[in-house]
């Protein structure tokens, strides 16, 4: 049974929810902040726990700003628009240090969140499925914890130059009668877009197709139309279900040139559709330049960056050490960091390609310095014991998720100490977290 009822936010979640207390049990409430007095419906989700839908807000937060964006509440993937931005970077820097407090002995010199240059359209990448209605195609979202997608017709964190191309492309669909593909009657052809661009605002986009499909007169006169798409793939992937899906396909470049050229401090980065690239171009870049300048290093250093992408982190540090070895299980990555080094000239970096969880026991140099960007399960047990055998003199942690952050951390206390750690918000306007944090063998 659902239930209409007014309760006081009283503390915020990691997730950017508000949580309020009903007959002593904590309730969820998304888009909430702390301190408001809310009215909603309370459900519980299939796990047992209180979920509040937001239905008024009664008695609004100081720091609340009214929300343009129509889907906002539907899509849930920008979950913190409600907030002001300076309070929305004080949360990020509230979240570390709720859990510092709670797991780490040691006192942290936490800094305050780097802010975003960009608040809305800072996202270089974007995958987004495509839906056919009512005779038209439209970029879409998926529903908030569900896997319905609805149409979207106004995008509001990728940059203005994937906008316009989305537009583009869905247009010309609409003309050639090339239509979203639909799940349900299993007609039409194109599943998703995946768009990434550079500060030229040049463009590479990738067509993932459920069917074989020929899309030269389509992809001819999009390029013919707009000169800086300069890259187009598609990406054929008759089993594609979720995005997991995307690396079993069949990527062939229809148009244009292999790579799409970011350029950061000097360094060019040359991407094919399947690598890894930080999402927000100017935070990386911050983030880049704070690992030179804050990283002690030396002449003389070996070092590992395990997680590598394409080997932007490694290739900054490079010119200041003797040696970085670089560690990357995405094949194509690999390929695009080797060619980037190539170009940059970049001459003492070694590219290994494997799960570094498996070939961590192999690994015989032993380093002064390593540096870690994993991916949301964070370092796992397997590379925590590797560092507390080894125990190299410095560890760089990059982080996108606190929990395991702090949980690795926590195991890392014993013998690190912790020199800074700084929140970045490289994803405005959502509640995602990441940060640097500087380690030194104590
Ligand atoms: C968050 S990205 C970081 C990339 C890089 N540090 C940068 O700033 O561009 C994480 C990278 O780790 C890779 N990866 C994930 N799990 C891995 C594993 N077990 N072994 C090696 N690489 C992995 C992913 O393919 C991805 O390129």
């Amino acid at each position: 049974m659902v239930k209409t009822v007014t309760l006081t936010i009283k503390r915020m979640g990691n997730d950017g929810e508000g949580i309020a207390f009903y007959q002593n049990k904590p309730v969820y409430i998304y888009y909430a902040f702390l301190n408001e007095e809310v009215k909603v419906e309370i459900r519980r989700n299939k796990r047992g726990v209180y979920e509040g839908v937001l239905k008024e807000v009664i008695t609004p937060s100081e720091h609340r700003i009214p929300v343009s964006w129509p889907y906002y509440e539907l899509s849930g993937s920008v979950n913190l628009m409600h907030l002001n931005y300076l309070e929305a970077l004080n949360y990020k820097r509230f979240i570390i240090k709720r859990l510092l407090e709670r797991r780490i002995k040691d006192k942290v010199d936490l800094r305050r969140t780097v802010p975003s240059e960009k608040t809305s359209h800072y996202r270089n990448k974007t995958e987004l499925p495509l839906i056919y209605f009512e005779g038209k195609n439209y970029p879409a979202h998926y529903q908030r914890g569900s896997n319905q997608i609805f149409k979207v017709e106004e995008l509001i964190v990728e940059e203005e130059s994937i906008i316009k191309a989305v537009k583009e492309v869905t247009a010309l669909m609409d003309k050639y009668q090339i239509n979203a593909y639909n799940f349900k009657t299993k007609r039409g052809a194109i599943a998703s877009l995946s768009l990434r661009t550079n500060q030229k605002e040049e463009l590479q986009i990738t067509f993932l197709t459920k069917v074989k499909i020929d899309l030269k007169e389509l992809v001819n006169e999009l390029v013919g139309n707009n000169k800086k798409i300069i890259s187009v793939y598609q990406n054929y992937v008759p089993n594609f279900k979720t995005n997991r899906d995307l690396y079993s396909g069949k990527l062939e470049l229809i148009k244009g040139e292999k790579y799409l050229p970011i350029v950061l401090s000097g360094y060019q980065f040359y991407l094919t559709p399947f690598s890894f690239f930080q999402l927000n171009t100017l935070q990386a870049n911050k983030i880049y330049q704070t690992i030179v300048k804050e990283g002690n290093f030396k002449k003389d250093d070996v070092v590992l960056e395990a997680y590598s992408g394409v080997g932007a982190i490694a290739s900054f540090v490079s010119p200041y050490v003797k040696k970085v070895v670089a560690v990357e299980e995405v094949k194509a990555a690999v390929n695009d960091m080797n060619y980037s080094l190539k170009k940059n000239k970049l001459n003492n970096v070694k590219t290994i390609t494997g799960d570094f969880k498996k070939l961590i026991k192999y690994l015989k140099t032993s380093f002064d310095k390593v540096i870690f960007d994993p991916p949301r399960e964070g370092l796992t047990k397997v590379v925590l014991d590797y560092l507390l055998k080894t125990l190299p003199k410095e560890i760089i942690y990059l982080s996108c998720n606190p929990l395991s952050l702090i949980d690795d951390l926590k195991l890392l206390q014993e013998k690190y100490q912790i020199r800074s750690m700084t929140p970045y918000d490289f994803f405005p306007l959502t509640s995602q977290v990441e940060s640097i944090t500087f380690l030194k063998l104590k």
